[in-house]
C-alpha cells in the first residue's frame, strides 16, 4: 500500500516542548515556597530510585533563562510548563508569596521576549501538603474551593500574557498511582472508592475553574490534559472485543467524557454502581460540569504508548492477578477495575527501555477518536520516549533511537491533521531532561542532556543532544522533511 503524504502542519503550528515544576525547579525551599505532598513521600524510605528528590532537580528555578536562552535557539514556538501552587500559596491559600508570582512572571516574560508562547499548567501534581494536613488535600470536597482560588490568581496575574491553560495535568495517572496502586502520594492502596470520588472532585475543580477564567473575561484557549491510552482488542473474539469496549469506558472516556460532555459514561456508571465505588454526584454539580463542557476549547493529550485488552474470566477472583495496562506483560500494573480485561501485551510493536509499548499509529487512532466522539480541537502536551542516554567523552549525545521516535510519531501526527483533525499544538516531553518522579534522573526524556548523573559532583551543566539538532530542523521546515 502507497504511504499516505504527510501533508504541511497547519500555519501557525505550535512546535512545543514541555515541563512540570516538581520535575525541574528544584529550589524546594527558597523564596517561602511551602512543603508539597511530593517533598513529604519522595522522603519515604523506598518511594523513589537511590531514595532521589526534586529539591534540586534540574535547578531550573536558577537557570531559566537560560533554558529559555536554549529554547529559543531551537525555535520553540510554545513551552508548556506548570505552576507550583506552593510557591503561590505556601498554605494552598491565605497570603500569596510575592515571590511565587515573580517566578512564573519571569518565565512568562522570558519566553514572549523570544516570541515563545507561554502554555500553563495549573496543576502538575504537587500539591500545598499543609491542605493534606487540614482535610486530605483531593479527598476532601473543600479542595474545590481552594483550587479554584489559586487558579483566578494566576488567571488574574498572567491571564493578559498567557493564552493557553491546562487545568490539570494527567487527572487519571496522578489519582490512579495515587490512590490505586500506591506509587504516587497519597500512597494508598485499591481504595476505590475514595479514587472516585476524588476525581469527582477533581472534575468540579476543573470545571469551576473553567467557568471563573471564562467570568474573568478571558479569551484564552483553555482545556485538561489527559493521559490517553488507547486500545485495540486481541482478536475479533467478541468477548475480547467487549473487554476493549469496557475498559475505554472506564479507563479513557470516563475522564475524557465529562471533560467534553460534562457527563460520565453510562455502562462504566452501572458497573461503578453495582460496586459500590460510584461518586456522588449531585443535580448542580451535573449543570457545573456541563456548562465547563461547553467551554473547553481542547483536548489536551499525553500519548505515549497504547495496551491491548483480552477479556479477563476470573472477575472477583483474582483482583489484579492478570491485569496491566501499560503495554507488555509485567510492567506496573495500573488499573483499578478487576476482572473486565487484561493487557496481554502487543506482539507487533517494540517496547522501550521501561517496557512502554512503542506504537505511533496509537497517536493517530487518539487524534481521530477524539475528533469523532468530541470534534474538539486536539493539543499533544506531552509524547517522547524515556531512554539511558549516554553522553561521550567529547560531550556529545548520539540520541538517534529519540529522533526515530518523534518522527514516526511526528508522520502519524500529520496523517490524522491530513484527515481532518485539528491538531494545534505537539510538544515533546521534555526539553531539558528531568526528574522521572519515581526512576530518579536516570530515565532521560530531554532534547538537551543534563549533567546529573551522579549525586555528588554533578555540574548540572546542559549539553545539546543530537534529536536538539534535529526537531529545530523540524521546526524551520514546519514539519516538511520528516
Ligand atoms: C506524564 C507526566 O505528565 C510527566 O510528568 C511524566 O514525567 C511523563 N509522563 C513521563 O512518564
Amino acid at each position: 500500500m502507497e504511504e499516505m503524504k504527510v501533508t504541511k502542519f497547519p500555519e501557525g503550528f505550535l512546535w512545543g516542548s514541555a515541563s512540570a515544576a516538581y520535575q525541574i525547579e528544584g529550589g524546594w525551599r527558597e523564596d517561602g515556597k511551602g512543603i508539597t505532598n511530593w517533598d513529604q513521600f519522595v522522603r519515604i524510605p523506598g518511594k523513589t530510585y537511590k531514595a532521589t528528590t526534586g529539591d534540586v532537580a534540574v535547578d531550573h528555578y536558577h537557570r531559566y533563562k537560560e533554558d529559555i536562552a536554549l529554547m529559543a535557539e531551537m525555535g520553540l514556538k510554545t513551552y508548556r510548563f506548570s505552576v507550583s501552587w506552593a510557591r503561590i500559596y505556601p498554605e494552598g491559600r491565605g497570603e500569596v508569596n510575592p515571590k511565587g508570582i515573580e517566578f512564573y512572571e519571569n518565565i512568562i516574560d522570558e519566553c514572549l521576549k523570544y516570541g515563545i508562547e507561554p502554555m500553563v499548567t495549573i496543576y502538575h501534581w504537587d500539591l500545598p501538603q499543609a491542605l493534606v494536613d487540614l482535610y486530605g488535600g483531593w479527598e476532601s470536597e473543600e479542595i474545590i474551593e481552594d483550587y479554584v482560588n489559586y487558579a483566578k490568581t494566576l488567571f488574574k496575574a498572567y491571564g493578559s500574557k498567557v493564552k493557553y491553560w491546562i487545568t490539570f495535568n494527567e487527572q487519571n495517572i496522578f489519582t490512579s498511582l495515587g490512590w490505586l496502586t500506591a506509587q504516587h502520594p497519597p500512597g494508598k492502596f485499591d481504595d476505590q472508592k475514595t479514587f472516585y470520588q476524588v476525581n469527582h472532585h477533581v472534575f468540579m475543580a476543573h470545571a469551576k475553574a473553567v467557568l471563573a477564567y471564562r467570568e474573568m473575561g478571558g479569551t484564552g484557549k483553555i482545556g485538561a490534559s489527559f493521559a490517553y491510552t488507547p486500545s485495540y482488542a486481541l482478536d475479533c473474539k467478541p468477548e475480547n472485543v467487549m473487554s476493549k469496549h469496557d475498559y475505554d469506558e472506564l479507563k479513557n472516556f470516563w475522564w475524557m467524557d465529562v471533560y467534553a460532555y460534562g457527563r460520565y459514561p453510562k455502562a462504566a456508571m452501572n458497573y461503578l454502581r453495582k460496586k459500590g465505588f460510584a461518586p456522588v454526584v449531585t443535580k448542580d454539580d451535573q449543570k457545573i460540569l456541563k456548562a465547563a463542557a461547553a467551554e473547553i476549547d481542547f483536548m489536551g493529550v499525553n500519548y505515549y504508548q497504547s495496551c491491548v485488552c483480552e477479556y479477563n474470566p476470573m472477575d472477583g477472583v483474582t483482583p489484579y492477578g492478570t491485569m496491566n495496562t501499560t503495554g507488555v506483560k509485567g510492567s506496573a500494573q495500573v488499573l483499578g477495575v478487576p476482572g473486565i480485561y487484561k493487557n496481554p501485551g502487543n506482539p507487533y510493536l517494540m517496547t522501550t527501555d521501561w517496557d512502554w509499548s512503542i506504537d505511533p499509529v496509537g497517536l493517530r487512532y487518539c487524534c481521530r477518536e477524539i475528533t469523532s466522539r468530541y470534534d474538539l480541537p486536539i493539543i499533544i502536551s506531552e509524547n517522547g520516549l524515556g531512554a539511558f542516554d549516554k553522553k561521550t567523552e567529547d560531550h556529545k549525545i548520539h540520541d538517534e533511537y529519540r529522533i526515530d521516535y518523534l518522527r514516526e510519531h511526528l508522520k502519524e501526527l500529520g496523517k490524522a491533521i491530513e484527515e481532518g483533525c485539528e491538531v494545534l499544538a505537539y510538544c515533546t516531553w521534555s526539553f531539558t531532561d528531568l526528574l522521572s518522579w519515581l526512576n530518579g534522573y536516570q530515565k532521560r526524556y530531554g532534547f538537551v542532556y543534563v549533567d546529573r548523573e551522579e549525586e555528588e559532583g554533578a555540574t548540572l551543566d546542559r549539553y545539546k543532544k543530537d534529536s536538539f539538532y534535529w526537531y529545530q530542523d523540524v521546526i524551520k521546515q514546519d514539519g516538511e522533511n520528516l
